[in-house]
């Protein structure tokens, strides 16, 4: 095992296997039930294998105020976004503080079940403010939260199904098994990288200068729910594949998905990303630019003032920081402000919008902005998704 500690100090399992499995199945029958949606199925498995750990469920009125106005939980422990179950109305009716639930997908798999330990109504207002910094309809991770009832259950869960992934199948691994893989391979240091976009040359520059100080890269791309003009997670998977083949030392790198979704919260997203990472076994995490943002919402560093202001022994994982990053036609190699003296003309930058127009017409962008084998697969991945 990496000597990282897991957050909160124990991982935790909250997966049935065998006969208490069975058992609970049988159980669950007779429970009443809670529709949970793929967001919420992926949530409860995070929480089953201790990705989220020390949550062992969805989070409780206390906990949910403590996180939401504190971003720690009721006992203190740092923890930034709001991890938690919604139910109509009608549903919180069924339900009994003190009793079992059972939750069911949309498909009529029973996920898990839950022991009810609180059943709240909340601010949403008050929870966007808080978690996302606004309460604009047009900001994604708002419009998820006005979507949900504002009816939420909190109590600690058990898994009995997993989701079963429908594609990449090879590169799911639980904590527990990221955690023995590093130590296998001898890994002291492990930097873990969180992107929802495909790895253009911004991206691997920071990770390469990670690699230089640190044992290994952990790339470990978000793969669950991400907004519908996000280049999807199958494209991404394939050019994340061919970079690692065509530009990674192999016995240096591991490929790993992080199925979750994506909250798009910025600031308080980064600190959770660093938490998760800590428990999948990583001691370093790379927060670049406007880490987790989406449109102006956000300061370009405003997630690393965050991380900064946090005390170290309290997130107990060492956050990397990147300036913003370009290719500099006059240095003639990828740089940073800190790095080059040249002004912004010597500067290639291009805007996600331009360059998804540009793989969108089937054109690739230039070598220094992405590699040309990441590029080809994007430009057929979007020819795909239009056709
Ligand atoms: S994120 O929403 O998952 O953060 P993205 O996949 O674009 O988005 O970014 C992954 C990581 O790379 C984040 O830490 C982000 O801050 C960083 N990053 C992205 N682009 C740059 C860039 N040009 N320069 C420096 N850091 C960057």
């Amino acid at each position: 095992m990496t000597a990282i500690k897991p957050h909160g100090g124990t991982l935790v399992n909250r997966v049935a296997a065998g006969e208490e499995r069975e058992h609970l199945l049988k159980q669950a029958a007779g429970y009443p039930a809670i529709a949970v949606s793929q967001w919420t199925i992926s949530d409860m498995d995070l929480i089953g294998v201790g990705a989220f750990s020390p949550l062992t469920g969805f989070l409780t009125e206390e906990d949910y105020h403590a996180v939401v106005n504190t971003m720690r939980l009721a006992n203190g422990t740092l923890w930034s976004i709001p991890i938690t179950l919604s139910v109509s109305e009608q549903e919180a009716k069924a339900l009994t503080v003190g009793q079992p639930a059972a939750l069911v997908g949309a498909d009529g798999v029973t996920y898990g079940v839950i022991d009810v330990a609180s059943i709240y109504r909340v601010d949403q207002k008050h929870e966007a403010v808080q978690v996302f910094k606004t309460d604009d309809l047009e900001h994604p991770g708002v419009v998820k939260l006005y979507e949900r009832s504002p009816i939420y259950v909190g109590g600690q869960i058990t898994v009995l199904n997993r989701p079963v992934p429908e594609k990449f199948i090879e590169y799911y691994f639980d904590p527990v098994q990221t955690r023995q893989l590093f130590a296998e391979k001898g890994w002291k240091s492990v930097v873990g990288f969180q992107t929802r976009n495909p790895v253009h040359r911004a991206h691997e520059y920071i990770q390469k200068t990670a690699m230089e100080i640190v044992d290994a890269l952990f790339l470990n791309p978000l793969v669950g729910e991400t907004k519908s003009d996000d280049v999807p997670a199958n494209v991404r998977m394939k050019s994340y594949v061919a970079l690692l083949e065509n530009y990674y030392p192999k016995d240096r790198v591991f490929l790993g998905v992080f199925p979750a979704a994506m909250r798009y919260a910025g600031p308080r997203e980064a600190i959770f990303h660093a938490i998760v990472r800590k428990n999948y076994g990583c001691t370093h995490f790379i927060v670049g630019r406007d880490h987790a943002g989406v449109g102006d919402y956000y300061g370009t560093y405003e997630a690393q003032d965050l991380l900064r202001s946090i005390p170290a022994e309290d997130l107990g994982i060492t956050p990397l920081y990147f300036e913003h990053s370009f290719f500099c036609t006059s240095c003639g190699n990828m740089a940073t402000t800190k790095t080059c003296p040249h002004d912004k003309s010597a500067h290639l930058t291009l805007s996600g919008t331009k360059v998804r127009a540009m793989l969108r017409d089937g054109v690739c962008p230039p070598p220094e902005f992405s590699r040309p084998e990441v590029a080809k697969i994007l430009i057929e991945g979007m020819s795909a998704v239009s056709n």
